[in-house]
């Protein structure tokens, strides 16, 4: 069992390695996945990461049942917040996460997926919320990331009756972006990250952190925001090089970031 992290192209891959048991999460992985992004964030050469399961089975089957049945409230509490401090790392590590879904994802598995920027699944995938047919409630941000994805009414009867969906059902309520034969799989999302990396490192950070408050800010202070960004693209390396670059008919050579680390990290 262990989180592995490669990196290629200026593409971190972090797969959660744990087959035997669907990898499926306990409290350990869950601080291997923290560290992992941690340091991804902070790596200035990492333009876009991929999350993904090993083995062909499972992206994340959930988190570890055996490890929750002998939870205190005060032990769920934490463990709760654990998920929570992953899902909240994903979203503030500055480079854009592909949730790479090649089978099972289910309960935490689908609240991880759901923290990445970008879902993409394979044709076996399967996404379901069971925890109210194991007597609790979803408690890695389920209950507030799928209603924000799927709508209130999907995504309550998601969580209500727990049932399983499919790769088609998925794609059609909008939980993926796209889905893929299980072989092609990564090479999509590979394929996807490189077209992420091409562009300005510094833009798509900006782009990442706005996109962030959509989600939570009312429109019109988003909108500033919006605003403070675009003019803090403005005067640095990359905006310079890239419009140069455009009217010189080239491709742009735009830079890596230094010093980056999660947002709000400071
Ligand atoms: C612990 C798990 C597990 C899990 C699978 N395993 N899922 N162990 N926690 N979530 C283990 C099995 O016990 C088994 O171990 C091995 O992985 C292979 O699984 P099988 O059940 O034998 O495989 P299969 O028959 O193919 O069924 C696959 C499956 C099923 C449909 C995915 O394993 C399943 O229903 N798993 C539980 C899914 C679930 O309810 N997830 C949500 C958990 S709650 P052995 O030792 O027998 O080989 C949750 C809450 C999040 O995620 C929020 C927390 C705060």
């Amino acid at each position: 069992m262990s989180i592995d992290t490669n990196m290629s192209q200026q593409i971190a891959t972090i797969t959660i390695n744990n087959p035997d048991r669907l990898n499926a999460l306990d409290a350990n992985h869950l601080e291997g996945l923290l560290e992992a992004f941690r340091a991804t964030a902070g790596d200035a050469s990492v333009r876009a990461i991929i999350l993904t399961g090993a083995g062909e089975t499972a992206f994340v089957a959930g988190a570890d049942i055996k490890e929750m049945s002998t939870m205190s409230p005060e032990e769920a509490m934490r463990f709760g917040r654990l998920g929570h401090a992953v899902g909240s790392a994903i979203e503030r590590t500055p480079q854009p996460v592909i949730a790479a879904i090649n089978g099972f994802a289910l309960g935490g598995g689908c609240e991880l997926a759901l923290a990445c920027d970008i879902r993409i699944c394979s044709t076996n995938a399967v996404f379901a919320q069971p925890e109210v047919g194991l007597g609790i409630p979803p408690g890695w941000g389920g209950t507030q990331r799928l209603p924000r994805t799927v709508g209130k009414g999907i995504a309550s009867d998601l969580i209500f009756t727990g049932r399983r969906i499919r790769a088609d059902e998925a794609l059609r309520i909008g939980l993926v972006n796209a889905v893929h034969e299980q072989d092609s799989l990564m090479e999509h999302a590979s394929v996807m990250a490189r077209e992420i990396a091409g562009n300005s490192p510094a833009a798509v950070r900006l782009s990442k952190r706005l996109i962030a408050r959509s989600q939570d800010a009312h429109p019109s202070s988003g909108l500033a925001e919006e605003a403070h960004g675009f003019a803090e693209a403005f005067g640095m390396h990359d905006q310079q090089e890239g419009m140069s670059a455009f009217f010189e008919k080239r491709k742009p050579v735009f830079e890596n970031e230094p010093h980056l680390e999660l947002e709000g990290d400071a």
